[in-house]
């Protein structure tokens, strides 16, 4: 297929049945599939329980399914007990011991293969360290780590001994970090000195130290990996080696039986309002939600060979390499470093390399990945490859076709998953063995999760094509549990739109004729860049934070790779700047990257007298965001105070600069 016949694509809706290759070798065949639908569609809390029972391993089995008493802070399987890292990991000793676990490569070209067995005991090793440090049930452990293997160690370790990992992305700033750190209350900081990316250092442990300058007060030690072998400095009774304390540790450990509703991890993500949010998960509902998309979605087999590019720093790390392939026995590969390192084959050379077979991404990389050309991946055998995945954002009908003919060689069926932060696993997607997929279309809801789209006033939407509000209307197992330490926030952020009856996504979305799902993108002031989710409050609050600036609005501008791009206009205090600009505006978006980390860097920043407000003091977004588009100006601007700064606001207008 030529890049020229997708707009035809488009026009036809056409779709791609299963490949009876892939279907040949599925562990989930479409009758089994339909069977599923309906035991979930017949008995909700039935069809989740019997999964609860089947999938995981239960020191203390539930006899309470699901408790509502609480709603909309539901509790599933309250009574039950078990430990999250038996299951992923103690449960394959017996039969797969021997068999790779992760298989890791370093930017620079370095190798580790771990096997379950040795995985085992590295997670064992670390959790008896932690415990020597005094790290108990409940307590909160911030983990700040490359893509390295150790950042799964971390992670299984803090769930082995029942304490809750809060992981910080690599790329977020000092600032950034620390405020985690303080909303989380955390006892301990894991990091390494420095791990490798775009061909730099990144220096975590440097900014481990800025964090805690005179804050973070709950901090008490600093377990420090050496990785990238740069210089740091250490603070005599706090911070340590983690060779020094770890590698003398026993490679057995007991595992701490937690509940099924304690948390297993914060994870921190943007909203609406300027401070990022502690999303809470439970133990058991998690991890079930983690194993079983595993299976239904990517068909992990022990054979597989899975590759899920996602850093650990984001939920799809969470769920799809630390936990739901471990808990379904898969191997999984790491990759510490950027697709463009050496050269624009490294994705590409990993998959031959470990022999792939189940390789999930974002839009973003593959938009980036294709404007290179066909002739690169041309170069790799990709045969292995028998399914590959996106998700974070929605993937464009041409970024999907060059996936699916020249990744997929038209034989991989392309999982499109919907899902959140909040949402702890995949919601929305194919079954890829049963729904035929539509480029562009997360295609239709999993078994046992109930999404729909609703108007307004709560009503599912009748016809299709119609867009609204994507809602959850029953609980499922991995739902968020809370906000951490903001239970109101949670309540007024998910339920109060439609009085606790549904969880509303954020999300606005229609359904063809089909039933199939179409993401149209966030209703509320979240932009997602590059797949990552950033909120306009958060860079708004940054850039005020500058001396110079007096006020500043943030939207969102469409992007060939990331999809979106910040788009910043400021008000200065004094006047406007004018003439040559371009020191200043490097200034301010180097000094957003510093405050919160460089995905937050504004590409444009525009200068104006003032931003354009209705006579009751709101800011005219949708003004701006078509401004910053380019796009005709089709709302009412006799309202503005000063209709002038249109002009300024433009570009237009001599001073402005972008
Ligand atoms: O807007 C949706 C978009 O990503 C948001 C969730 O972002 P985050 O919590 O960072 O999690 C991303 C990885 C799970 C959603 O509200 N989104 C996610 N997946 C898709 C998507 N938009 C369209 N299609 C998808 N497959």
């Amino acid at each position: 297929m030529q890049p020229g016949d997708i707009e035809s694509v488009l026009r036809e809706n056409r779709s791609f049945a299963p490949a009876a290759s892939f279907l040949a070798g599925a562990r989930l065949q479409p009758a089994d599939i339909e069977k599923l639908r309906q035991r979930a569609a017949a008995d909700h809390t039935g069809f989740w329980a019997e999964q609860a029972r089947t999938q995981l391993q239960w020191h203390k089995p539930f006899t309470v399914i699901l408790d509502e008493s609480t709603a909309p802070n539901y509790r599933w399987f309250p009574d039950g007990q078990l430990n999250v890292s038996l299951n992923c990991l103690d449960v394959h000793l017996a039969s797969r011991g021997d068999a790779p676990a992760i298989l890791f490569e370093g930017e620079p070209g370095d190798r580790r293969r771990l096997t379950y067995r040795e995985l085992h005991a590295a997670v064992c090793r670390l959790a008896n360290a932690l415990r020597s440090l005094g790290i108990n049930a409940g307590d909160r452990v911030v983990i700040y780590l490359p893509m390295v293997p150790e950042a799964v160690i971390a992670m299984q370790a803090c769930a082995r001994i029942g304490a809750v990992h809060s992981v910080v992305f690599g790329g977020f700033s000092a600032g950034s970090l620390r405020d985690r750190i303080e909303d989380a209350g955390a006892r301990l900081v894991i990091t390494a000195d420095g791990g490798h990316r775009g061909g730099h250092v990144i220096e975590l442990k440097a900014a481990v130290d800025k964090a805690l300058e005179g804050a973070c007060a709950t901090i008490e030690n600093v377990l420090v990996l050496q990785r990238a072998k740069n210089a740091v400095s250490m603070r005599a009774g706090r911070d340590l080696w983690w060779h020094e304390v770890v590698d003398r540790q026993s490679a057995l450990c007991d595992p701490a039986w937690v509940d099924a509703e304690h948390p297993l991890f914060l994870l921190y993500t943007s909203g609406s309002t300027g401070k990022p949010k502690g999303i809470q998960h439970s133990s058991a509902g998690y991890l079930l939600g983690a194993k079983l998309t595993s299976q239904w979605v990517f068909d992990l087999q022990p054979s597989d060979v899975f590759w899920c590019t996602a850093d650990v720093g984001w939920v799809t790390g969470h769920s799809y390499v630390a936990y739901g392939p471990l808990a379904a026995g898969a191997t999984l590969v790491m990759y510490e470093g950027a697709p463009t390192i050496p050269d624009a084959g490294r994705f590409w050379r990993i998959c031959e390399t470990h022999g792939v077979t189940v390789f999930y991404t974002a839009p973003t990389a593959i938009r980036a990945l294709m404007k290179l050309g066909d002739e690169i991946p041309a170069r790799y055998d990709l045969s292995k490859l028998r399914l590959l995945g996106t998700v974070g954002e929605p993937i464009n009908p041409e970024a999907w076709i060059w996936y699916h003919r020249v990744i997929g060689g038209e034989r991989c069926p392309i999982v499109d998953t919907w899902w959140q932060t909040e949402t702890g696993a995949i919601m929305i997607s194919p079954l890829p063995s049963a729904v035929a997929t539509k480029p562009g279309s997360c295609t239709l809801p999993l078994p046992g999760i109930d999404a729909a789209i609703v108007d307004d006033a709560g009503n599912a939407v009748s016809s299709p094509e119609a867009g609204g509000y994507l809602v959850i209307r029953k609980p499922w197992p991995s739902m968020l549990r809370t906000i951490w330490g903001d239970n109101e926030r949670y309540l007024a952020t998910y339920w109060e739109k439609f009085q606790n009856r549904y969880y509303v996504a954020g999300d606005s979305a229609h359904r063809d004729a089909d039933g199939y799902f179409w993401i149209m993108g966030r209703i509320d002031d979240v932009l997602k860049v590059s797949g990552h989710r950033l909120g306009t409050m958060e860079i708004e609050s940054a850039l005020v934070a500058h001396p110079r600036v007096a006020e500043a609005a943030v939207v969102g501008k469409p992007h060939d790779i990331k999809g979106e791009s910040v788009f910043a206009y400021v008000v200065c205090r004094g006047a406007r700047p004018t003439g040559d600009t371009r020191a200043f505006v490097d200034e301010l978006r180097n000094w957003v990257s510093e405050q919160l980390g460089a995905i937050a860097k504004p590409d444009d920043i525009r200068f104006a007298d003032n931003l354009p407000k209705t006579r009751s003091g709101k800011i005219m977004r949708r003004l701006l965001r078509a401004i910053a588009r380019g796009e005709p100006i089709t709302q009412d601007i006799s309202t503005l105070e000063n209709p002038a700064i249109v002009d300024q606001l433009r570009g237009v207008d001599a001073g402005a600069h972008s």
